[in-house]
């Protein structure tokens, strides 16, 4: 019974289109093929579509290509922000003879869930982007997130700085409480913060969390920071997402390009307020590297062979040293917009649309 309701749920998630995208190696499952080579079928479950564009535009495609270039079978799906989903999604991909899953997981507990779910069934686990903490998972594939953060917190400095702010009062909208990515990211900016905060030059406003990336969410509780504390004169927002709705209650103020904002992600929406003006800055995480040291990992996982890393993380839960592939991040101000063209990361159709156009020349781009 159960079994019946979760492959329904698992049909509804792959009915609603463009969620899924399977390889088309069918040899890879061709049991006549005659080889007796262990074949590569690698299943990875993106967590939504909303609290990012990355997950979609750059993620996505990344791995995709890195999948189709290495001739391996693979299914990529997205449980849009959807807990009781990710694990069908997952269970159905362990059924189907994925031998490597890939998870971004929507929060520890239920990761965790499906990593002991595929470690059961002698699936090899990897953490893509957000390490599952108390979690099995062979891997974990990422960036620095702790730098990711730094880069925010001194972004904001170097955009107070430069408007002569004095005693900026800062608000934080971090992240998911449940995401340790949020965790990292702001441990980074409040590194940088708080000795600002400890000696009188900056004075510390609203720090909230942001449920699930919410971007609405961080519009509300902005507007609700803003009126409680007007003379709020920076805000540390922990992705372009949550930027974006800070900016959007700023806009209403007219006090958008007066305060600065932070981002992360690089995102079309998020490069184009650094044009306008409204956004101090974001960071780039090359997602390209991050998906080919991913698959590159699945692909060896997946042939039953160990890959080489030369970094490890610390799982302060499950108390384990974790393989790991750690990028570097990038800061993007409006001096450097063009790096994120220059890398194929956003294209010029896409950033310099309508108004953009002369924003793009004047900041170089064409
Ligand atoms: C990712 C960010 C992303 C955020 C929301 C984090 O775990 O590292 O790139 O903006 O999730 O999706």
């Amino acid at each position: 019974m159960r079994k019946g309701i979760l492959s329904l749920l698992a049909v509804g998630v792959l009915a609603t289109g463009g969620l899924t995208a399977c390889g088309d190696d069918d040899k890879a499952s061709d049991p006549g093929t005659g080889s007796n080579t262990k074949k590569a079928k690698i299943g990875v479950i993106l967590p939504d579509s909303k609290s990012s564009a990355r997950w979609e535009t750059a993620d996505r495609k990344y791995l995709e290509q890195a999948f189709k270039t290495a001739g391996v079978d693979y299914d990529i799906q997205n449980a849009q922000n959807d807990k009781a989903a990710f694990q069908t999604i997952a269970e159905q991909m362990i059924t189907g003879g994925v031998n490597v899953l890939m998870i971004v997981n929507l929060d520890s507990g239920t990761g965790k869930a499906v990593l002991d779910k595929a470690k059961s069934a002698g699936v090899a686990t990897i953490d893509y982007d957000r390490l599952t903490l108390g979690g099995s998972a062979a891997y974990y594939v990422s960036f620095d997130n702790v730098a990711v953060g730094k880069l925010q917190g001194e972004g904001l400095v170097k955009c107070l700085t430069d408007a002569k702010a004095t005693k900026p009062v800062i608000a934080e909208l971090n992240g998911s409480q449940t995401d340790n990515n949020a965790t990292l990211f702001k441990q980074g900016y409040d590194g940088v913060l708080k000795a600002k905060y400890d000696s009188g030059e900056y004075v510390k406003g609203p720090d909230q969390w942001v449920a699930e990336w919410d971007n609405t969410t961080a519009g509300t509780t902005f507007e609700q920071m803003l009126t409680s504390t007007p003379n709020i004169a920076g805000v540390l927002a922990a992705n372009d997402g949550l930027g974006n709705a800070a900016i959007n209650i700023l806009k209403k103020q007219k006090l958008n390009g007066k305060v600065p904002v932070t981002g992360q992600d690089a995102t079309v929406q998020g490069l184009q307020n650094i044009l306008n003006g409204d956004q101090c800055m974001t960071v780039y995480k090359a997602v390209k590297q991050e998906a080919d040291a991913a698959a590159k990992l699945a692909i060896g996982l997946a042939k039953g062979e160990k890959g080489a890393t030369s970094q490890k993380v610390t799982d302060p839960e499950g108390k384990r040293e974790v393989d790991a592939v750690l990028l570097t991040p990038k800061s993007i101000t409006k001096d450097n917009v063009k790096d994120v063209i220059d890398d194929g990361y956003v294209t010029v159709a896409e950033l310099c649309t309508g108004d953009f156009a002369a924003k793009c020349a004047t900041a170089g781009i064409k």
